[in-house]
This record gives structure tokens, sequence and C-alpha cells, in this order.
């Protein structure tokens, strides 16, 4: 090992650099990447430079508190860990052991459509229930009897993700034969990564889509899952859809991938709960503006009539920070949550979370402040100032 490996690992950037090592590189560029140039990928990060924290002294900070509610739930952080399809194979049994360190820090799971584990081994590892995110089918008889089974499995929380009508052009996926053909190039990729290999390629099985063994064909692979999403996944997603969604879904109700003021209302009109301010991390309208910079609009036009959340970009406590000052309830952790399971596991998940949690404490207390509930735009500065 040479001295620039020998590190303990700290931030997303830290978790990120090993994951790189661990995995095959069309899972890492599959998690990593970004649609077409990635410049919403890039801005989704950068942004949140543009809002600086108004440092302030002179005030008892013994007690920093960052538990606050998110969807529903009291949360130890204003975080919850988002929905990542495929996450079962970046760490043997990848959504359970995800579930399982949420759990411990004391926020919620997302559990993808496209996941590996079936809710019921995630909620098992986890012992409570975890949240379910939903990609419309156009077999709604489907989807109407998926939603049976969350709703039996004691969730209370359903993330119904309408930014995905159709699939972003993520252009790492295909030079790495992700989408079909080319094959031999993953191949390649594998024999570089034996102890992936063994232990997710092999000791992990099975990899299935939990939530999806009745439509998608065949036990395995990204063949499956284009062949599914060419398929299955419905791009006629409409205010109506979140209508009929409504009807049958009694629990909480969170529209993601919602990034204007109208869309928010429409979303309102339609029955849902709340938003969540999305644009996928950058993985599907490349040029699209970055969520931190269309966080205010929507909170705006939100008013008391839904909950926002918002992700994108965040990999630190002071993000999640910045977030809330704007007016979301919290945010979801997407490839942080990734990198730090694939680079060490349960453990490495565990620490990135009380990390991020220490990061809030301090970053709240540099600001003077007690409780999430305190935060607001007030504390914000913006750099350059307008
Ligand atoms: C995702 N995302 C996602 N969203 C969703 O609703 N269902 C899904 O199955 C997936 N799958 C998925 C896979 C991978 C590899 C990534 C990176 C992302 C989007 C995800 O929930 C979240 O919106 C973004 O990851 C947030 O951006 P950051 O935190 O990754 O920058």
């Amino acid at each position: 090992m040479t001295q620039k490996h020998c590190y303990q690992p700290v931030t997303a950037r830290d978790y990120r650099r090993l994951a790189e090592k661990r995995l095959p590189r069309f899972l890492f560029d599959y998690v990593d990447g970004g649609a077409g140039r990635e410049q919403s990928l890039a801005d989704n990060q950068n942004d949140f430079s543009r809002y600086r924290l108004r440092q302030r002294v002179l005030r008892d900070v013994e007690q920093v508190d960052t538990a606050s509610e998110l969807g529903g739930r009291r949360v130890s952080m204003p975080v919850a860990l988002a929905p990542i399809g495929l996450a079962g194979m970046m760490a043997r049994r990848g959504e359970a052991i995800g579930a399982r360190a949420a759990a411990r820090a004391g926020v919620p799971f997302t559990l993808s459509t496209v996941g590996v584990c079936p809710l019921e081994e995630v909620n098992a590892a986890a012992e409570e229930s975890c949240w379910f995110q939903l990609y419309m089918l156009r077999d709604r008889g489907f989807v109407e009897s998926l939603l049976e089974n969350v709703r039996a499995r004691g969730c209370q929380t359903l993330m119904f993700t309408v930014d995905g009508p159709v699939a972003g052009m993520r252009h790492r996926d295909t030079q790495n034969g992700m989408l079909g053909g080319a094959a031999w190039i993953r191949a390649l990729q594998l024999a570089t990564r034996p102890r992936w290999l063994l232990d997710v390629g092999v000791k992990g099985k099975p990899h299935e889509f939990g939530q999806l063994v009745e439509v998608v064909d065949g036990p395995n692979g990204f063949k499956a899952f284009k062949a599914f999403i060419d398929a299955q996944l419905d791009p006629c997603l409409t205010p109506e859809t979140i209508e009929w969604l409504r009807s049958r879904w009694p629990g909480r109700l969170l529209v993601k991938g919602v990034m204007s003021a109208e869309d928010a209302l429409a979303v309102a009109d339609a029955g849902a709960d709340g938003v969540v301010v999305s644009n996928h991390g950058g993985r599907q309208l490349d040029g699209a503006v970055s969520t931190i910079r269309k966080l205010p609009e929507v909170v705006e036009a939100a008013g008391e009539r839904l909950e926002v959340l918002m992700d994108s970009g965040v990999r630190c406590g002071s993000d999640v920070v910045k977030a809330v000052a704007l007016g979301a309830s919290g945010v979801l952790i997407g490839r942080p949550w990734i990198w730090a399971m694939a680079a060490r596991g349960e453990a490495g998940l565990s620490d990135y979370l009380a990390m991020l949690r220490q990061e809030i404490t301090v970053t709240m207390a540099l600001m003077g402040v007690n409780r999430v509930g305190d935060l607001g735009p007030e504390l914000l500065e913006m750099n350059p100032p307008d």
C-alpha cells in the first residue's frame, strides 16, 4: 500500500476514492456519473458555495440538538438515505446494509423500486420499516399489488419519482457496455476486482430485482435492467398519475424530482404531502439548474401545503444546514452512502453518518443555533453578494 492510500476515510470524497478501488469500473461509473456533459452533476455540488453561513458568537451552544421531523417521523438529524437502484451490487446485500446503518443512525432508509434486496429482507435487517420509492410501471395491476405489499410490510412513506419518464443519457454507462453489447469490457473490468467478485458477485447472490421478480425476466444483470426500463417505465406521468396513486396510498406521499414552483403547485393540487427538489443527482436532464438554487422557489410555492425535501450534491454537514436554512425539512443523501458502504461496508456507512451528524452539530454551534427549527434564510449570505 502506498502512503497515499494509507488514511482513515472521513469525508464523502475519501470514501469515493476508496470505492473506486473496490468496485469494478462499470459499477463505480454507474454510481459516480451523470448525464451528458455532467454539468448539473458538478453544479449541484458547486452551488452550495453560493451560500455562506453567518458565524454568530456569544451564545450558549452547549445543548445543540440535531433531531428533527422528516417525512412524518422523528429523525436524529434532517437526513434520509436516497433510493439507489442496484445498491445491492455495491456491497453484499447492500440495501440491507444501508437500512441497518440508517436505523442505527436514526434516519430513514429509502428502498428503490429497482433495488436488489426484497423489502422483507431490508425491513428485517433494520428491524423497522423503510420508506419505499416507486417508479410508475405501465402494468398498473402490478403496481397496485406492489403497493399492497409495501403497505402490508409497514412502510409509512412512499416516494414517487417523476423525473425519469425516460432514462437520461449517461454516457459512462454506454462506454462501459452497461446498456448492452460489449460484455467483454465488463469482463475485463471484473478481472481487476477479484475481491468484489467473490464478496458481492458470488456470495452476494441472488442478484434479482427484489421487488420486481414477477415482471423482470431472468435472474441477473443489466440486460434485464435495460429491458425492464424500456418495456415497463411509464413515460406518461401527469398530475392524474399522482391522483391515481393518492387514491391507493393512504400513507405519506412524497413526489421526487420537482424543480419548479409550477410543478410543486400541481403536485399539491393532486393531493401529495410533499416534494423532493431533485434533479436525480444530475443523472437525468443535463443542464438542469442545481437543486440548491431551485430550493427557495419551490419552498415559496409550497407554503404550508407541502413538505419540501431536497437532494443532489449534498456531501457534508454544512450542505445539510444550508438546505434546511433555505426551507427544506431535510435532505436525501445519494452517492455518499453508496461510496461509504462500498469502501468499508456497514461500519463505513455508520462512520460516515456519525461524521455527518457531528458536522451538523458543530456547524450549528458555530452559527449560534441550538435547534434545527431555528435555522432560517437570515443565517445565510450570498457569495458573492447579490
Ligand atoms: C439514483 N437515484 C435514484 N432515484 C430514484 O428515485 N430511484 C432510483 O432507483 C435511483 N437510482 C439511483 C442510482 C444511482 C447510482 C444514483 C447515483 C442515483 C437518484 C437518487 O435517489 C438521488 O436523487 C441522487 O443520488 C441525489 O444526488 P447525490 O446525493 O447522489 O448527488
